[in-house]
């Protein structure tokens, strides 16, 4: 029987170039989104990978979600937390709701995934965490207090699972990926955008796939002795 894997915020964007590796690598996949019923849909009807709409800010939907999750395709082996959100704004401009959004999508929400897994894993003695962080959670961004806190969180987060989990066979890793052409790059203003990419050694934004086919690697078999570490793929732009 093939791994199941749970990748949230996994029919757009980054979430959805790793929805397709892990299919591709032999797993049933499991993507949520939040909203955008057209696009999940869309992503669906292409890739035949099934799509479940939860809030992974909420507990109570996430679990819920899980458990349907599990029941239609079996215990889930990888969890992928990758569903995040941006409300950027400078610090002086940045309203509380901005900054409450944004910890509860994506550092909660890495919580709200993870806990619900994390019994199951422990029992089978098998588990792949793997929770998509930032370059930003990593050097910080202007504009970004709220979202560089949960990605650097997020680093928090898998360092102490790895700790947790190792001797039940868990692995837990980050990846904190560059600028990637997405939507969410593609919305920031497009001058600001260029002087990003001015910034970047490799001269030019990461793929999906590059940060897809690092998520793979991490969930495969070969990856059992990386825990607790965080992969970098930003075209040189940051070392930490
Ligand atoms: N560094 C230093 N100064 C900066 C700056 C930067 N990176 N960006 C903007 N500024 C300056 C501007 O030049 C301007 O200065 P002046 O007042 O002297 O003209 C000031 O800061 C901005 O003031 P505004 O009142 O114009 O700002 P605003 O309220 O309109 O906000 C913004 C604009 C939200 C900052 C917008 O420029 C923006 O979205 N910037 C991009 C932020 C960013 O990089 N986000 C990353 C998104 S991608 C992502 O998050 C994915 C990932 O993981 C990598």
């Amino acid at each position: 029987m093939s791994r199941v894997a749970l990748v949230t915020g996994g029919s757009r964007g980054i979430g959805a170039a790793i929805s397709n590796a892990l299919k591709d690598a032999g797993y049933s996949v499991a993507a949520t989104y939040a909203g955008n019923d057209e696009a999940a849909s869309k992503f669906t009807a292409e890739t035949g990978i099934k799509t479940y709409k939860w809030n992974v800010a909420d507990y109570d939907e996430s679990k819920n979600g899980i458990a349907q999750v599990e029941s239609d395709l079996g215990p889930i082996d990888v969890v992928v937390a990758n569903a995040g959100i941006t409300r950027d704004a400078p610090f002086h401009k940045m309203t509380p709701e901005q900054w409450q959004q944004v910890i509860d999508t994506n550092l909660t929400g890495v919580f709200n995934t993870v806990h619900p897994v994390w019994p199951g894993m422990r029992e089978r003695k098998f588990g792949r965490v793997i929770v998509i962080s930032s370059i930003n959670g990593q050097k910080g961004q202007f504009a970004q207090v709220n979202y560089a806190a949960t990605k650097a969180g997020d680093l928090g987060i898998v360092k102490s699972l790895a700790q947790e989990g190792a001797r039940a066979g868990i692995t837990a890793n980050a990846i904190c990926p560059g600028y990637i052409a997405t939507e969410m790059v593609m919305a920031v203003p497009e001058k600001v955008r260029e002087s990003i990419i001015g910034q970047i050694p490799a001269g030019r934004l990461g793929e999906p796939e590059e940060i897809a086919r690092c998520v793979a690697f991490l969930a495969s078999d070969d990856a059992g002795f990386i825990n607790g570490s965080t992969i970098s793929a930003n075209g040189a732009q940051f070392f930490v």
